[in-house]
């Protein structure tokens, strides 16, 4: 089973690298390949370092890094697994994890903003659509979940 932990600096090869290999093997699916190479471009090393700089960094390892996600108070950003390691419950664990974490910040409500890829995901964690939005990165829904 995977294991979460806080983001180091050290992750940020592989934490780009697992971003760089979702956009380009999962969701090049939905998107454009011109808007996937921007978004390849965008999620350097040095871009994940400064993001983990703004914001709340996590990786799940399992046989190395299989997943990431990161928040801003109940704001979810950076949710990616890797396509070697999906569909075995990791993407929940990292949702649980930080959901967790803005209860005990005293938030009830969570926020995020998904990817046509992604959109049954969070639907499935209990999320529910908001709107939707077109981005720098294309089309988005942007859904919440009320914590318990
Ligand atoms: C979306 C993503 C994070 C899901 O991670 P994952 O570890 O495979 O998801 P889990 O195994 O934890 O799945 C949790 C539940 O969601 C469902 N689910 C996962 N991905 C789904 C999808 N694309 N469509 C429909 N249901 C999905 C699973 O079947 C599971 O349902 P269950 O309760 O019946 O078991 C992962 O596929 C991914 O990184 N995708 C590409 C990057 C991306 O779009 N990230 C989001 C940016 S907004």
């Amino acid at each position: 089973m995977a294991t979460i932990r806080r983001f180091d600096h050290a992750d940020a090869p592989a934490v780009a690298g697992l971003i760089q290999r979702c956009l380009r093997e999962v969701n090049s699916r939905d998107y454009p390949s011109e808007l996937i190479e921007r978004m390849c471009d965008h999620f350097t090393e040095q871009r994940i370092k400064e993001l983990a700089t703004q914001r709340q960094m996590f990786v799940a390892e399992a046989n190395g890094i299989a997943g990431t996600v990161s928040r801003d108070g109940n704001k979810v950003y950076t949710m990616f697994v890797h396509p070697r390691a999906a569909g075995r419950g990791i993407g929940r664990l990292l949702m649980r994890h930080i959901e967790a974490l803005a209860v005990i910040d005293g938030y009830d409500r969570m926020e995020t903003g998904a990817s046509i890829t992604a959109h049954d995901f969070y639907r499935r964690l209990g999320y529910v659509d908001v709107r939707s939005t077109e981005t720098d990165f294309g089309f988005n829904y942007i859904l919440r979940r009320d914590l318990p």
